[in-house]
């Protein structure tokens, strides 16, 4: 078989997961915000399936990551918890479980030849901080969570070379804070904004953490993961536009600008203040901000966002929230995966491709993830006993070849992870739609892999399709 499309050498093929998705609530000490909304509302969740098993990682790691392995990935990202690796949340004393977990998937991934990536945030709060002082509402949270970062770094910091800070910050933004997806379900776009900062501010400080213990120097690189969802205008007309561009600054350049230039889009920052609705800063943090920018760049793509001007002048007894400045448009026509409902826009792929290169610096990046929950999966069983999802597989196809299509434009992309290993908890959703290169029979939690699992173990093989 030739290969058409040809990876640069050394490309990362892997996918990524999380540590609340995938381990389980086994030993933890403390409760995320996740935990405790399931404990208090389980029906808020699909089937009332809640974190507390998950995919079994906690108990089976050796045998998933020896499936990993079995699949051709080289690199994975999970995350590690806060709620299991510290004990003490005010001074970032670590428990002894927690590091001796986290110590043997790190060591089992490395004897695997897969490199770890590893995340420090992923939506996992824990809910006493929450509840003691308002979570990313304040800064002293901030303060705590660069010392779970410090605590994390001492301790695996001599084998894991590629850390980030957080995963998919604006959903933190979005889900908790403005259109209550996520616990604590708040509406408050002044509240929002604030959030925005703070979590901005303590990615920065943990970099400038990671660099004053001298991880850098060590061969060590830092990070972020961001969901872009690119703004495409329904027309060409004016408005659209510049609803479209309102977008992209709120939803995507609003945490891409300070990672990777250090600074707020100047646009964003003048409409916030106009709107009186700008976060509270001081000049010592934005040098901070401005000092400590990413090595890398993750980026989740799932779905663009398409816009357009206003249809009627808002309602402004909502307070202030981006909707203010723009409408989403119902594309007709476009396609869409029926069980996640979000678009399916393959081109995108190349679109953020030459952003990055043309107005971000051409920083190195790679897709950290991509992928297509589908719901009963089941009906795809062949008499093998395996997953048929070629859909999954053409998915993958379609947004590969037009990452290619940037890569050969001179976009620095060093790797593409799928959205996710093994099928793990989601959300809200829970098991409802799946992701994974290996399925989980969620009552014996038997472990098998998909069709997609042997094609991307060819594709990794070599370097391509
Ligand atoms: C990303 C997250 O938003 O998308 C993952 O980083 C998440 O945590 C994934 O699971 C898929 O989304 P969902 O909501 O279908 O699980």
């Amino acid at each position: 078989m030739t290969t058409k499309f040809k990876f640069p050498n050394n490309f990362w093929w892997g996918s990524a997961t999380s540590g609340p998705q995938s381990e389980g609530r086994f030993n933890k000490l403390h409760r995320s915000v996740f935990d405790y909304w399931y404990d208090i509302d389980p029906e808020a969740f699909f089937d009332k399936v809640g974190p507390d098993v998950a995919s079994n990682f906690y108990n089976s790691y050796k045998e998933d990551i020896a499936m990993i392995k079995d699949i051709g990935l080289n690199s994975v990202r999970t995350s590690i918890q806060w709620t299991r690796l510290i004990k003490d949340l005010e001074t970032g004393e670590p428990d002894e479980d927690g590091v001796r977990f986290y110590n043997d998937i790190i060591d089992e991934f490395i004897k695997n030849n897969i490199v770890p990536v590893i995340n420090l945030h992923h939506f996992d709060l824990p809910v006493e901080l929450y509840d003691k002082y308002g979570g990313w509402e304040s800064k002293h949270v901030i303060d705590l969570f660069v010392k779970f970062a410090e605590t994390a770094f001492k301790l695996f910091g001599d084998r894991v070379k590629y850390w980030t800070t957080f995963n998919e910050p604006m959903v933190v933004v979005e889900g908790e804070y403005l259109y209550k997806f996520h616990y604590p379900l708040i509406s408050d776009g002044k509240k929002a904004i604030q959030v925005l900062y703070n979590i901005n501010l303590a990615s920065s400080k943990a970099i400038q953490k990671f660099k004053k213990m001298g991880y850098n120097n060590n061969g060590g690189q830092i990070g972020i993961i961001l969901n872009l969802t690119p703004s495409y205008p329904r027309s060409q007309d004016e408005e659209d536009a510049k609803a479209s561009e309102f977008a992209d600054d709120f939803f995507n350049n609003s945490f891409l600008s300070p990672a990777v230039k250090g600074e707020f889009p100047e646009s964003l920052v003048k409409i916030l203040k106009d709107d009186n609705v700008i976060w509270e800063s001081t000049d010592e943090e934005l040098q901070i901000i401005r000092e400590n920018i990413i090595d890398f760049l993750g980026v989740n793509y799932y779905q663009p966002r398409r816009v357009k001007a206003k249809e009627f002048l808002y309602d402004n007894s909502r307070g202030w929230m981006p909707d203010k400045y723009f409408d989403n448009y119902d594309m007709p026509g476009k396609r869409i995966n029926p069980y996640r409902g979000w678009e399916i826009y393959p081109e995108c792929m190349y679109d953020i491709a030459i952003n990055i290169k043309n107005n971000y610096g051409n920083i190195p990046w790679y897709i950290s993830e991509n992928g297509m929950g589908v719901e009963g999966e089941e009906k795809y069983i062949n008499s093998d006993g395996i997953i048929e999802d070629d859909y999954r597989i053409d998915f993958y196809k379609e947004h590969l070849e037009y990452l290619y299509k940037g890569i050969e434009e001179g976009s620095n992309c060093f790797g593409y992870h799928t959205w996710t290993p093994i099928d793990c908890w989601s959300w809200t959703n829970a098991y409802k739609n799946r992701y994974g290169f290996i399925a989980v029979n969620l009552k014996t939690q038997k472990k098998t892999i998909k069709k997609s699992g042997r094609w991307i173990k060819e594709v990794s093989k070599n370097n391509g399709f």
